[in-house]
């Protein structure tokens, strides 16, 4: 008999806030589900996100009594911060849940980028500011259910990977051990990625019609998927990224190119066979069909001289809150499905 766990979200009202909610809410073992946020401090849960008016009727709580949580078998925290946000107030909570006596039991789950990177140089460089506690880098797990699956088994502590990074690391883990020093890979993302407060680069009218690429070779993602790889069977791997921004609201559609190696489909079958959240189709993955939905698709094409990897999935799902969930059932050692068994929507 598995214990329930009573869950709290810090930055509730963002989209991946929003995403935890709608899913959490269902989860199975869920014993109880607290919404922290600043800006919606005493609001009712709809008034950021309407989805949920008639689900749950609760109000964002401003400030989190951890006590409460005390006699709590098995806290749990998701933090959907702004990036940076949990590493500056990290240390504060930790101290806050030593207090309650339940810091050593309490699983956290961060969307953000603040805990993916274990090395501190590559974190400057790729997030350009020092980090603020590096001394907590190496209690973080970085959280790819694919091949971290049975290590995160009792982990406390997990960074949740960025959206273009899952579908990074999707296409290239199961290259691990092949002659691969170069792959050329390009990545649509859509508006939802940039989070709920709207910037330049996601207001409608300017995106709506618009296919562009942006941080050329230059994208933050590319430091973590390289890490992960470097002691995943491709040491000396340059990844050359580009990503787009598409007229999309929710999605990544991520292509992978390698020179040789035709022979590969097996492979990737023969990887994902017991990964549940990854389905190979046969010809192109379609983000439309794995929208709301944990899914990733994946597709493996040859001319006979080079091979295409496509990736596709939801970037408020299995880029972010979806595996986030995923990998609390891991960590708890729940039915990695809790929660998140749920087919995509299309039309
Ligand atoms: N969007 C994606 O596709 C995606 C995918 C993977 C990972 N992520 C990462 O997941 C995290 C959440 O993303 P999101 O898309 O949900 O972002 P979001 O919609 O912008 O929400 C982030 C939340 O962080 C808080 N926040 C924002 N600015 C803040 C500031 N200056 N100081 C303190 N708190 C601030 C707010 O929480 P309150 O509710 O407290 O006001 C806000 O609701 C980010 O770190 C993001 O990088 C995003």
């Amino acid at each position: 008999m598995s214990t329930p766990f009573d869950a709290v979200i810090l930055g509730a009202a963002g989209y991946g806030g929003g995403e935890l909610l709608r899913l959490l809410m269902a989860h199975p073992h869920l014993a109880s589900l607290q919404a922290l946020s600043r800006s919606h401090a005493g609001k009712p849960l709809y008034a950021a996100h309407p989805g949920l008016r008639g689900f749950l009727e609760q109000s964002f709580l401003g400030e989190m009594d951890w006590q409460s949580l005390a006699a709590s078998p098995q806290p749990v925290v998701f933090s959907a911060l702004a990036h940076g946000e949990l590493a500056n107030q990290l240390p504060k909570l930790e101290a806050q849940w030593k207090a309650a006596g339940i810091e050593q039991r309490l699983v956290l789950v961060d969307l953000s980028g603040d805990f993916r990177i274990q090395n501190t140089d590559t974190f400057e460089q790729a997030y350009g500011r020092k980090h603020p506690c590096p001394e907590r880098l190496s209690e973080f797990v970085y959280g790819c259910p694919e091949v971290h699956g049975k290590t995160l088994r009792g982990a406390r502590r997990i960074a949740n990977p960025g959206c273009f990074a899952t579908a990074l690391n999707l296409a290239l883990l199961p290259l691990a051990g092949l002659d691969i020093t170069f792959v050329a890979a390009s990545g649509a993302t859509g508006s939802s990625g940039s989070g709920a407060h709207p910037q330049a680069g996601t207001h409608h009218p300017d995106r709506a019609q618009d296919f562009r690429a942006y941080k050329v070779l230059n994208h933050q993602h590319r430091a973590e998927v390289d890490e992960l790889m470097a002691t995943h069977g491709l040491p000396n791997l340059h990844l050359a990224f580009v990503p787009h921004s598409a007229p999309l609201v929710r999605g990544i559609f991520a292509t992978v190119q390698v020179e040789g190696h035709t022979d590969l489909a097996p492979r990737f079958a023969d990887f994902y066979r017991h990964a549940p959240f990854v389905r190979t189709v046969e010809d192109s993955p379609r983000v439309a069909a794995v929208l709301g939905s944990n899914m990733a698709e994946l597709a493996v094409h040859s001319d006979g001289r080079s091979t295409a990897i496509l990736v596709a999935l939801d970037n408020l799902v299995k880029g972010m809150a979806g595996q986030a969930i995923q990998n609390l059932n891991l960590a708890l050692g729940l039915d990695e499905l809790a929660g998140l068994w749920n087919p995509g929507r299309l039309p």
